[in-house]
């Protein structure tokens, strides 16, 4: 029997076992993934494509399947995927919202902290023999309490960061293209402020955007200059959102201070400047990377493939504009 359903890269086994209950697989169990042409390949006849932010899903690919119907993304962002290509071939595309959110903020978290007290620079200054002695002034860095975070971005990630800053008695700023609701506003501590007010009095500057044309280098050397000399710049959500080659003379001039960083621009490689720089924290886009949350992923996306397939409504559309209204 034909296969119904195209998985293109390794998956966690508890989605495999949900889409086999839907029809039958395709399954690339890789993680290096198809290249373009196999993809295309790959997709002849599929009615379900599960794939994942590596993977570059354009018009090209959906036109090699003629009888393809959903493509649910192992991810709550989706610039991989072009939307409008799949709506107007009444596609529904699926992500994966909601899960991540608290594993991603716990990450953002985790790397403000680690650049305010150069956490990856000393356990490399250990590491390599240099510590003599302690010493007054070695490795100090700065507090995070009793100062203020700015949040770009106030989506449920970036409010999730909000609700930890809170805890750690920082003072929280905010900018959106829409202002949350006073309720949201109240129950994470965050006053919002235009984007020029945000990135002039933010000590820690944390980006919640998704990728669109709007927010591709959203943060350049223009706004780098705004921000203070002592400045943290702390990116989770997509590399292009930040101007990375402007980040690294900002970093290496002391136009800011540091960074701690998940995304690049052009993944997986990384800025040679951001290699050589000590004031920056970089892991390998790891924020929602922990078992339970990339499970839950892996099963959300399989359920919302499965639920197309069975000809039922998926539970997170992207476009819903292409189901049927209800
Ligand atoms: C996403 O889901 O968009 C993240 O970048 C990967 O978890």
């Amino acid at each position: 029997m034909s296969a119904d359903i195209l998985v293109t890269r390794h998956v966690y086994p508890a989605a495999i076992d949900i889409l086999r209950s839907a029809g039958e697989l395709d399954y690339h169990d890789s993680s290096d993934g198809l290249t373009p042409a196999d993809l295309r390949a790959a997709v002849a006849g599929k009615r379900a494509v599960v794939c994942q932010l590596t993977d570059h899903i354009d018009a090209a690919f959906m036109d090699s399947g003629s009888r393809l119907e959903v493509i649910a993304n192992v991810a709550v962002g989706y610039d991989n995927i072009d939307i409008a290509a799949a709506t107007q071939r009444g596609i529904v595309v699926t992500n994966t919202p909601g899960v991540l959110t608290d594993t991603t903020a716990d990450l953002a978290f985790t790397l403000m902290l680690s650049a305010a007290r150069r956490i990856a620079e000393a356990d490399r200054f250990l590491r390599s023999g240099r510590w003599q002695q302690w010493e007054i002034d070695m490795m100090v860095g700065h507090d995070i309490h009793g100062h203020t975070l700015g949040i770009l971005g106030f989506g449920r990630i970036g409010q999730g960061m909000a609700r930890r800053a809170a805890g750690f008695g920082m003072r929280i700023l905010y900018h959106d293209a829409v202002r949350a609701d006073a309720d949201v506003e109240r129950d994470c501590g965050a006053a919002y402020v235009d984007l020029e007010t945000l990135l002039r009095e933010a000590d820690f500057l944390s980006l919640h955007v998704p990728l669109t044309d709007a927010t591709r280098h959203l943060i350049g050397a223009p706004e780098l200059g705004l921000m203070k000399p002592t400045a943290v710049l702390v990116n989770t959500s997509r590399g292009p959102v930040v101007d990375e080659a402007a980040l690294v003379e900002a970093l290496a001039s002391g136009a800011v201070a540091s960074a701690g960083l998940d995304v690049f621009e052009s993944e997986p490689a990384v800025h040679p400047g951001l290699l050589k720089l000590d004031n920056v924290v970089l892991v390998p886009h790891i924020g929602s990377a922990s078992i339970k949350t990339r499970t839950r992923m892996c099963t959300m996306a399989a359920e919302n493939a499965a639920a197309v397939l069975r000809g039922e409504r998926p539970p997170n559309p992207v476009n819903s504009e292409v189901l049927p209204a209800r």
